[in-house]
């Protein structure tokens, strides 16, 4: 049987910030209440950065700890790939930062902006250089401070987002060519750019000059993301060769309890197999996956040669899914 490279997942990692922000705390200064912010997201708290760390800064303390799940040094990384969409600056990029913060040496280091499908549009850029034989280990890190793009006065936004940072180390590994291979299996990822008005941010360095703050219809990006991310999931699945009942664990972006619900209701998936981190995170956009797969690697659910559906949509819009086997 011929050999194929694959991408392997061999370690991950989390970082929340120290501060908690509950839904109490935002009632104190927008009309809201925290009945309505559970019922309606299933968001009980939020994690914020502080005021004097950076976005690199979360994504350096992630990449440290998924470097140590997976027994490697940082001397060992020679790509980075980050998506953010709250970079410390408008450049250089979080992933250089996080290059010089760990001590890598020099090699590859860019950020990908897909807002909070970011991450799993991060890992098909890895794959494709792992894959190649190009990179032997990578960090693919999703880091965001979604608090600094709050209009604190929108109370149709603010609730719903927080701050952290996930990361996973990509190594190459031989496998068969088939859907028992350890690593990523299938991708789908999609952008449609005249959905742009649902969900953006007003500002920008080639606009505005500024860096702006987050808009949104809320329900309408919450119909397009139920389908699109269903669709997302069956196409991974295809592309992966496997059936969507053969998945032991989903990690869905947390944007919304009910988004999770309604697309493990239209796809006839158990729930208690969705792995959900929303109810203490709420949505920290391109990181929510990598920090929920953290959470459920260090408890214990997720195990070495399962396999996982990762799936997100967000801003663009963008959407996509992938497959992987641990
Ligand atoms: N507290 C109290 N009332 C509120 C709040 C709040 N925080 N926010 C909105 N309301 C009010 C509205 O003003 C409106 O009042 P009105 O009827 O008097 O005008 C009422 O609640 C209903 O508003 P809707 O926007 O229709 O409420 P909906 O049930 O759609 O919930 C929500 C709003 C939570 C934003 C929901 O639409 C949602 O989660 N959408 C998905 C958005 C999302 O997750 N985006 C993240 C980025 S994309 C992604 O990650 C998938």
């Amino acid at each position: 049987m011929s050999k194929v490279l694959r991408s392997v997942l061999t370690g991950v990692g989390g970082y929340l910030p120290e501060t908690v922000v509950t839904n109490d705390d935002l009632a104190k200064f927008v009309d809201t209440s925290d009945e309505w912010i559970r019922e309606r997201t299933g968001i009980h708290k939020r994690h914020k950065i502080a005021d004097d760390q950076g976005v690199s800064d979360l994504a350096t303390e992630a990449a440290k700890r998924a470097l140590a799940a997976a027994g490697r040094t940082a001397a060992e990384v020679d790509l980075i790939v980050v998506a953010t969409t709250t970079a410390d600056l408008t450049f250089p990029s979080v992933a250089s930062m996080v290059q010089r913060k760990i001590g890598a040496p020099i090699g590859i280091a860019f950020d990908v902006q897909a807002v909070c499908s970011g991450f799993v549009f991060a890992l098909s850029v890895a794959d494709g250089f792992t894959a190649r034989g190009l990179s032997k280990c990578a960090l693919v890190i999703g880091a965001e401070a979604m608090t600094r793009l709050m209009d604190w006065e929108d109370r149709g936004t603010c609730i719903l987002f927080g701050d952290g940072a996930g990361a996973v180390v990509v190594e190459p590994g031989e496998g068969k060519g088939d859907n028992t291979d350890k690593g990523l299996l299938g991708f789908s990822l999609k952008c449609d750019g005249t959905k742009q008005d649902l969900l953006y941010v007003d500002g920008g360095p080639s606009t505005t000059g500024t860096v702006g703050k987050l808009r949104m219809q809320g329900n309408q990006v919450f119909k397009h993301a139920v389908v699109n991310i269903s669709q997302a999931v069956l196409d991974a699945a295809e592309a992966a060769n496997i059936d969507v009942a053969d998945v032991d664990w989903f990690i869905p972006h947390q944007a919304n309890q009910r988004i999770l619900a309604g697309v493990a209701h239209r796809l006839g998936i158990d729930e208690n197999k969705v792995i959900q981190t929303v109810a203490e995170h709420a949505n920290t956009s391109a990181a929510s996956i990598p920090l929920a797969m953290d959470q459920a690697v260090r408890d214990g659910r997720i195990k070495p040669g399962q396999l996982l559906l990762m799936e997100a949509m967000g801003g663009g819009l963008t959407w996509g899914a992938c497959v992987v086997r641990l």
